[in-house]
């Protein structure tokens, strides 16, 4: 491993005044969304999508990295540039989902676990000829009066551990993606409570393992309560408890921090985040590597006039950009 590369691949997918963008919804994600919108689900679609995303004129003054599914790391543009020789020409590094979905967990049949280890190291060789330089890995937390489990926890901390060791070992940056799910009608206190607690097994299984902390990338969620609880959203309290579950069950050397959506509203999510930068200095870099809360907007607009792709990438543009000034609190 090459802590040094690591170190410099992270600084420059999370340092101001840039984000990521998470295009790497599964087909079945991508297709659901393009159900909604009446959208025909095709590859061809797909790829004429991820197109207008990743050719939009300027998206490199905010988007450091853009995160690719299996499928889109290998298309091309109609005229035939691959995607990712049109992203290393605007100097943005490619990044490739990695995990393999979830699974049922056994032991708690509510609970799933992700999966994707096997023939990881052989995949991540292949990705990286193609010019990948970082990976995610999603893993999923339910929250009841139940659950999570901590054996469900364990369980995914340790394949989490595993997928950082092997991108490690080909100088590949993994990003750690533990979703605390919105599902539910929990208190903001309860997320608190279970982010809280699934870090410190999460950071302890990592350290255990031996995985190089300054070089990968923790993807959270922010601490909000359920989608369901009727208690109205405090946006001061969500910035002030996600930055306090962060500062305390965070290694201070983690290399960056960056922030999921959720399926909070677009504009809420942009908000907490520049509430959080505007509490005081923090000790790592705290960014954005949205998906929906960067993307509705574009996908509505192109699904309603699908020959206006300069419309559709000024508006991806304009959440790039809006996203970027949340993440230096300039909002
Ligand atoms: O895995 C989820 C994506 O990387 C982030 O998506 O911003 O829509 O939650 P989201």
């Amino acid at each position: 491993m090459n802590q040094d590369i690591l170190k410099k691949t992270v600084a420059r997918l999370t340092n101001p005044p840039k984000g990521i963008l998470a295009a790497d919804e599964s087909n079945n994600t991508c297709n659901k969304r393009f159900e909604k919108l009446s959208i025909p689900t095709t590859e061809e679609k797909r790829r004429e999508y991820r197109e207008l995303l990743i050719t939009t004129p300027s998206i490199e003054m905010y988007i450091s990295g853009i995160i690719l599914f299996d499928e889109t790391i290998r298309q091309s543009t109609k005229d035939g540039k691959s995607f990712t020789s049109i992203l290393q020409s605007k100097g943005i590094d490619i990044g490739i989902k990695v995990d393999g979905g979830l699974e049922d967990f056994p032991s708690s049949l509510d609970e799933k676990i992700t999966q994707g280890l096997e023939g990881l190291p052989e995949r991540l060789k292949e990705y990286k000829t193609m010019g990948a330089t970082f990976t995610k890995w999603r893993s999923v937390v339910n929250i009841s009066d139940t659950l999570p489990t901590d054996a469900c926890l364990r369980e995914n901390a340790d394949r989490m551990a595993k997928y950082a060791l092997a991108c490690q070992a080909e100088d590949i940056v993994p990003i750690i993606e533990p979703e605390v799910l919105l599902d539910g009608n929990h208190s903001i206190e309860r997320c608190f409570e279970v982010t809280s607690h699934n870090l410190d097994i999460l950071f302890s299984e990592l350290s255990k393992q031996g995985v190089f902390i300054p070089g990968i990338i923790l993807k959270t969620s922010m601490v909000i309560s359920g989608k369901d609880n009727e208690v109205p959203i405090d946006p001061h309290k969500v910035a002030d408890m996600t930055l306090k579950a962060l500062q305390r069950h965070v290694p201070n050397d983690i290399g960056g921090i960056v922030f999921l959506s959720g399926g909070q509203p677009d504009e809420q999510a942009t908000l907490h985040l520049n509430l959080m930068h505007n509490m005081g200095s923090l000790l790592w870099n705290l960014t954005f590597s949205f998906s929906r809360a960067l993307q509705n907007p574009v996908l509505k607009h192109w699904s309603e006039k699908q020959d206006d792709i300069a419309g559709a990438q000024a508006l991806l543009l304009q959440m790039a950009k809006i996203n970027s000034q949340a993440s230096m609190g300039q909002l």
